[in-house]
């Protein structure tokens, strides 16, 4: 059942991930080209699946979930093509194609993340949905693109960016326990990477109006798979190849990043990925609801090659 509702749900993104973003004939037709490129590029939609599994687990129309389900991809594309500006990863490649400021310009992929952004916003004010969940999706939706989520991420990303390797950040910190520096990178890739996939389950979870209990069990379950998903994409950086990641392989080596791999090694890294996978399964095993799709969403993130 999951890869025909994956698929199903993949393509019902992509159409409203279509009707969200302007016309290209329109003016600014350079700034809309470039969102469209920003997003309209082959992502493998894993945050809304996320909301759709979350949501339709609880009964909620898969109506109910579209906007959702599009604010958080276009938070997501919006926080790439900034990722890969020059400023910060400088990355040529990315989904297979070049990134939106090789494919049109630096200004023009800052607004084009910008509009993104907005635009994000937008679609969750304009969900057809009663006003207090909607209030609540955008709370939610902020607080995690925000300095406490995904930006507030990324500043550490990049602080720790050129220090991490050998001893660099320890001897900063003054202290060379790498315990210290393990709870200091687990909080970095929850907020980059782990705020956007946790708000994506919430977001399902307030379309819905699931009950509390289920809440606090899903946010352990999304927890696990944020950080799952992180050390996911930091081992393939290592072990992947760009025609299979659609992104440049190994430059999180090449520019001294604070990966897992870099901190403990391949062999330790993979043994974690395996725990949150068990922590993952618990999570779920605790609702009385049908999990398949999340359970099977949680082996996606593990086991992906790309
Ligand atoms: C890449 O995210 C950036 C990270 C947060 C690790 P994805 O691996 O979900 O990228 P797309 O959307 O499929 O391109
Ligand atoms: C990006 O992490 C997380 C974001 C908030 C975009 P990475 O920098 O590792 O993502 P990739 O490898 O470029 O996709
Ligand atoms: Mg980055
Ligand atoms: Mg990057
Ligand atoms: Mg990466």
């Amino acid at each position: 059942m999951p890869d025909a509702a994956f698929a199903a749900w993949r393509a019902r993104v992509e159409v409203a991930l279509d009707l969200a973003l302007p016309d290209p004939a329109t003016s600014p037709e350079r700034l809309y080209a470039a969102m469209r490129h920003g997003v309209l590029n082959g992502g493998k939609r894993m945050r809304p699946l996320l909301v759709f599994a979350t949501g339709t687990a609880f009964d909620a129309d898969e109506a109910a979930l579209d906007d959702a389900a599009v604010a958080v991809e276009l938070i997501h594309c919006y926080s790439l093509v900034h990722d890969d500006l020059p400023a910060m990863d400088d990355d040529v490649l990315r989904r297979g194609q070049p990134t939106v400021h090789v494919a049109f310009d630096e200004a023009t992929a800052i607004l084009a993340g910008d509009a993104l952004q907005a635009l994000a916003f937008q679609a969750l004010a304009d969900a057809p949905l009663a006003a207090d969940r909607r209030v609540g999706m955008l709370a939610e939706l902020a607080r995690a693109a925000g300095v406490a989520g995904m930006c507030g991420g990324q500043a550490l990303d990049i602080d720790a960016t050129g220090k991490w390797g050998q001893s660099g950040l320890s001897q900063e910190k003054g202290h060379s326990d790498p315990t210290f520096l393990l709870a200091d990178l687990e909080r970095l890739h929850a907020l980059k990477t782990g705020a956007l996939l946790r708000a994506s389950v919430r977001l399902g979870v307030i379309a819905a109006g699931a009950d509390a209990a289920s809440r606090d069990a899903l946010d352990r379950y999304a927890d696990a798979l944020g950080l799952a998903f992180q050390i996911r994409d930091d081992l393939l950086d290592v072990e992947g190849d760009a025609a299979t990641l659609g992104k440049t392989a190994g430059k999180d080596a090449a520019q001294d990043k604070a990966t897992f791999p870099a901190l403990l090694g391949i062999d330790a890294s993979r043994a974690r990925l395996a725990s949150l996978a068990d922590t993952m399964q618990q999570a779920l095993s605790t609702l009385d609801v049908d999990t398949t799709a999340l359970a099977a969403l949680a082996r996606l993130v593990v086991e992906r090659d790309r």
